[in-house]
């Protein structure tokens, strides 16, 4: 049996001397190869739901790097677009929906019609990865996808959503509870087609504190969580509650992720010193360091190796490659990582 270093270090008690690295938005316009099968597929939605292309993608990051992990191309909204809402992307201006403000309209009764593709996509990767590379498949966490579901687009501080749990806490609260059954179906679906791990991206966490922040990021992760063990799936789950620092005891404690995803901003030293020793966590470089490269980016490597010292870490970004990545850094990075 190969290993899989990114399983390993699931298995192990102590950290490895190199830890398994991978790259949020490992795969993208910062590739050359991206860009030219996005080309072909006439966008980006197209990209995602043909298998070929999608798996082609997938597996362009690894052919560069050999990452650890390869997640799976998707996006996380796929799922409104499953549950009948309308998606598309604006060139150069991220993705439109037609907004929301209740579940009313949205069906999930047939999601998989929609997002089998994706589903073949995975299975095709379980077979085509290398044999020590780990298969990461994702969804989105229910506040975050909700958050672009009722303002139809990406905002800078989630005001639509929040006044929306706010004022009419029922409606909402109906929107999340469609989101958490839906995405319990997807990612049961996409373990059993060999998907290793799954990531939940909670990019807008730091929007809510305290009871909101229980109530509408926490509890719904919970209960993803709890609904793929009760379906008899015992996989790794990351959580990834960007910008959360202050609630990341609260947000393990209670939705039980094995591997805690920190985003730029998060304080390392003081996460190592307050969480549990056996938590794993995963980040958190600077994709803006990255993009620099040089001798700024071997010293910011050196620091994480150096304030995790003791826990075991998952190598990865604070949040997304940018598009302005020089190829060639992604490689010092890896080297680095590879060969302190
Ligand atoms: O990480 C990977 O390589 C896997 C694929 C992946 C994508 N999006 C591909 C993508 C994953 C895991 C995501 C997650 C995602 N999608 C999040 C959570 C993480 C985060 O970045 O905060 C969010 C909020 C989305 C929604 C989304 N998709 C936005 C806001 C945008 C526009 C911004 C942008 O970067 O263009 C997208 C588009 C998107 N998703 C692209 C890619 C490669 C770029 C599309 C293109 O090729 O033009």
């Amino acid at each position: 049996m190969t290993v899989k270093p990114f399983l390993q270090l699931l298995q192990d008690s102590k950290p490895p001397t190199v830890p398994p690295i991978w790259l949020m938005r490992q795969a993208g316009r910062y590739l050359p190869e991206y860009r030219a099968t996005r080309e072909t597929a006439g966008g980006f939605l197209n990209l995602c739901y043909t298998p070929e292309l999608a798996e082609e993608v997938t597996l362009q990051p690894i052919r560069r790097y050999d990452f650890d992990a390869s997640i799976l191309f998707a996006d996380i909204l796929l799922i409104p677009q499953a549950l009948g809402q309308k998606l598309w992307f604006e060139t150069g201006e991220g993705p439109r929906l037609t907004p929301i403000e209740k579940a009313e309209g949205l069906d999930g009764s047939d999601i998989m019609s929609t997002l089998g593709p994706v589903i073949e996509t995975v299975g095709r990767l379980s077979k085509s990865l290398p044999a020590h590379t780990t298969l990461i498949g994702f969804a989105g966490a229910p506040w975050t996808v909700a958050t672009y579901m009722v303002a139809g687009r990406g905002t800078p501080d989630q005001a639509p959503a929040r006044l929306l749990a706010e004022s009419q806490p029922d409606d909402f609260q109906s929107i999340i509870d469609v989101l958490v059954e839906a995405t319990i179906e997807y990612l049961c679906a996409q373990l059993e087609a060999g998907a290793e791990v799954v990531q939940l991206f909670e990019s807008w966490a730091g929007s809510l504190k305290g009871a909101a922040f229980e109530r509408w990021c926490i509890a719904p992760v919970a209960a993803i969580i709890d609904g793929l063990r009760a379906r008899g799936f015992n996989h790794p789950v990351i959580g990834f509650p960007r910008a959360a620092d202050h609630d990341m005891g609260d947000y393990i404690a209670r939705t039980k992720c094995q591997i805690l995803g920190l985003d730029t901003f998060a304080d390392r030293k003081a996460l190592h010193r307050d969480l549990p020793k056996e938590m794993i966590v995963q980040g958190n470089l600077d994709p803006l360091t990255l993009v620099e490269g040089g001798a700024a980016l071997d010293a910011a490597i050196d620091a994480i190796f150096e304030d995790f010292d003791g826990r075991r870490f998952v190598f990865n970004l604070g949040h997304g490659i940018v598009p302005q990545t020089p190829p060639e850094h992604v490689a010092q990075l890896v080297a680095r990582v590879r060969n302190r």
